[in-house]
């Protein structure tokens, strides 16, 4: 603070410049205003808690995996300079390791979905090697294939020389409760279950369970509930346990291609608007519905002014469910889950 004689001293000196000032003001609001407007590299959310991150915010970063196939399955992971941790990622029903790595020479199969390869962006660049499998079905399975995936991760942490540095793991969805169990017989140092609750009616959780972060969607009431049951449970025996909440926010005209590689700002912004006129957002831009449940890709191929490139739509299908935030995989709330990684390594 100001004390008064400095204060006043800086109102003469401002008295004495203050054409100049008046001016600088002049073309320095605007200019503020313009980078505000279109500088959208960072979006804040801040009443929501996350930054919206740019899909090629990591420029230094290059997504270069390396891709096996073993025990009839994809494994595919990228390994950093200097890594200090290892993190396993397990998708939900319908995904497959290729979602979390952009296409790329050394993965032509690669899908890239926005929020998976952000989560991996932000692995990387936190230093923590990725390792993604594809489950043998669907979704994931507790019986044979808890075995083989367990053996797959100690055999890669072995060849790559890896066993040593701590092992955390996220899990989405089906992968959520698929870590859950997981847990109880790889050693994590610590985990994160997202939009699921685990199956820790299931199980039986001793002391030794790795601390745990629940990341979850309210608006699934049920899933809610759940969660917080199950936190108790945790707590109660000495696990150290905490939520995020992931909440539902407003698309804008850029988002979309803020958030997708190879979308860019017109198609963007004619999406926003078809959205907009078809009643799919409201008028600040939320999501009426699931994105699941809005009918926006009829609505697309209705009107001849969009071209949407056809290997784009489950990219933007991913960004809509995460708007209406009910059921979705989320990068969002990176730094808040690599601060749970990083405080638990110990
Ligand atoms: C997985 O594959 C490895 C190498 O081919 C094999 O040795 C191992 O028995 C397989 N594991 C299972 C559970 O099938
Ligand atoms: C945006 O992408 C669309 C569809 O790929 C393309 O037709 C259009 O020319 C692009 N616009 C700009 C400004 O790059």
């Amino acid at each position: 603070m100001l004390k008064r004689g400095s204060k006043s001293k800086a109102w003469h000196g401002f008295q004495n410049h203050r054409l100049p000032v008046l001016v600088t003001c002049l073309v320095l609001i605007p200019l503020f205003l313009i980078l505000l407007f279109f500088n959208n590299s960072k979006k804040t959310h801040s009443s929501l808690g996350f930054t919206v991150q740019k899909w090629n915010s990591f420029d230094s970063m290059q997504l270069r995996p390396t891709i096996e196939f073993r025990n009839a399955t994809d494994v595919i992971w990228q390994i950093p300079d200097s890594a200090k941790a290892v993190i396993f990622l397990a998708h939900g029903c319908n995904g497959r390791a290729v979602n979390f790595w952009d296409r790329s020479p050394s993965c032509p199969n690669c899908v890239g979905l926005p929020e998976e390869r952000l989560l991996v962006l932000h692995a990387l660049v936190h230093k923590f090697a990725v390792l993604t499998i594809s489950s043998m079905g669907r979704c994931w399975t507790f019986g044979e294939e808890m075995l083989i995936v367990k053996n797959i991760i100690r055999w890669w942490l072995w060849r790559n020389k890896l066993e040593k540095l701590p092992l955390v793991a996220l899990g989405a969805s089906s992968g959520g409760y698929f870590v859950s169990a997981l847990a109880t017989s790889l050693r994590f140092s610590s985990i994160i279950i997202m939009i699921a609750e685990g199956i820790f009616d299931q199980m039986d959780v001793t002391e030794n369970y790795p601390p745990t972060l629940f990341v979850h969607m309210p608006k699934d009431l049920y899933r809610q509930q759940k969660i917080s049951e199950f936190i108790e449970v945790l707590k109660n025996k000495g696990i150290d346990v905490a939520e995020v909440e992931c909440l539902e926010f407003p698309l804008s005209p850029f988002f979309l291609a803020d958030r997708i590689p190879g979308l860019n700002q017109t198609v963007s912004a004619k999406l926003f608007k078809l959205f907009g006129d078809k009643g799919f957002i409201d008028r600040k831009g939320y999501m009426m519905k699931d994105g699941r449940a809005t009918h926006w890709k009829e609505a697309l191929h209705e009107t001849k002014e969009i071209v949407l490139d056809k290997n784009l739509v489950q990219h933007v299908q991913e960004e809509l469910n995460l708007a209406f935030a009910y059921h979705e995989m989320t990068s969002l709330q990176s730094e808040q889950f690599f601060k749970w990684f990083e405080s638990h390594m110990k």
